[in-house]
């Protein structure tokens, strides 16, 4: 259990009208939750404290090599004032899993959650409760080592800042445009993609960059061995539906298992609905897209829950989905989703 000392911020911010729509990532609460790390010492100095600028030397390890992890939850307000938060537990099981594969010491589970509740609880009032918003977490560790060899550093900090958020695309439900890339890839088994850790999106920006350029809102990443097997799409994980069936990549070692994709499969399965989690290729992607059997597909994860997919542009060929419209089974899973996450649907699956 986590001794966390509280220093109340003296700059109390104005918390955002919710009638003005807010933009996803852009506005921060009152106070962010720290805790440093010290080989032989382990974690310590647990403190919720002011929201403020954070000094570091230019030499700390984080700014040279990358050693750092972070991650994404939400919290939401019931309207009878209760706080929840959506599988913090599956959160806080990947960035230890994260933590082992950049070598970063491991958070105790509790004290994790711990933090995370201590933190959301100190800002509750920031959670806003209009559809469509939540108070998005984001926890992060970063490397302080002044030192520029390459290894592990020795010294981390741990913080926790939230942002009240709208939805993560300016289309919010609406169907998004993705452009197929066949030159860069995300990540390879044996690499990083599976971990969630900054490298894997900064090797995202330049494909991003291109697609933007040409119009498209994301990009839909193949394998980096046989570059026709699908992996994921822009942050999220992808879910096809193929003549009836749900089909979504299998996890790999280069996919990130997505807290929001496991949902969607535990759902589908408990509805009854045929789910394969298999190897799915570009080719048959395309296939089902001429044959007329591409009824849905939709991306996953925490930022946007449910993204749908209205246009898949692979080399020359287009594929409109749905007309470029919702369809009926991510609708339901977007309403699903965020009916548990908001209280208001009963949670039979306990998360
Ligand atoms: C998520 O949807 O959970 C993400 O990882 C997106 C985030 C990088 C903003």
């Amino acid at each position: 259990m986590l001794d966390i000392k509280f220093e109340k911020s003296k700059n109390l911010k104005p918390i955002p009208d919710e009638n003005n729509p807010l933009v996803f990532g852009t506005i921060f609460t009152d106070h962010m939750f720290v805790m440093d790390y010290e080989t032989g010492k382990g974690w310590h100095s647990a403190r919720v404290t002011e929201y403020a600028p954070i000094s570091l030397e230019p030499s700390a390890m984080v700014f040279h090599y990358g050693q750092e992890m972070f991650e994404g939850l939400k919290a939401y307000k019931t309207q009878d004032e209760r706080i929840l938060l959506f599988r913090p537990d599956k959160n806080i099981e990947r960035a230890n899993n994260t933590n082992r594969r950049i070598c970063i010491p491991e958070i105790p589970k509790e004290d994790f959650l711990q933090a995370i509740q201590a933190i959301v609880s100190a800002d509750r009032k920031w959670i806003p409760t209009k559809p469509g918003t939540s108070l998005y977490i984001r926890p992060f560790i970063i490397a302080t080592d002044p030192y520029l060899g390459v290894r592990p550093s020795n010294t981390y900090k741990f913080i926790i800042i939230l942002s009240p958020v709208g939805p993560y695309y300016k289309e919010g439900l609406n169907p998004v445009k993705i452009w197929i890339e066949d030159d860069y890839v995300r990540a390879v088994k044996g690499g990083i993609g599976e971990a969630k850790t900054g490298g894997n999106y900064v090797a995202s920006l330049a494909s991003q960059v291109k697609a933007h350029d040409a119009g498209y809102s994301q990009v839909l990443w193949l394998d980096g061995v046989y570059r026709k097997y699908i992996e994921e799409v822009g942050a999220m994980n992808i879910f096809f539906k193929i003549n009836g069936i749900v089909v979504t990549p299998m996890l790999n070692g280069s996919i990130l298992p997505g807290v929001t994709r496991n949902s969607c499969i535990a759902l589908c399965k408990k509805w009854g609905l045929p789910l394969e989690e298999r190897k799915i290729s570009i080719d048959e992607v395309y296939e089902a897209a001429q044959s007329g059997t591409l009824e849905e597909v939709w991306g996953t994860g925490t930022a946007a829950v449910i993204s749908p997919v209205g246009e898949l542009r692979w080399q020359e060929h287009i594929m409109k989905i749905k007309d470029g419209g919702i369809g009926a089974l991510s609708q339901k899973l977007y309403d699903t989703v965020t009916g548990i996450q908001l209280g208001e649907i009963e949670d039979t699956l306990h998360w």
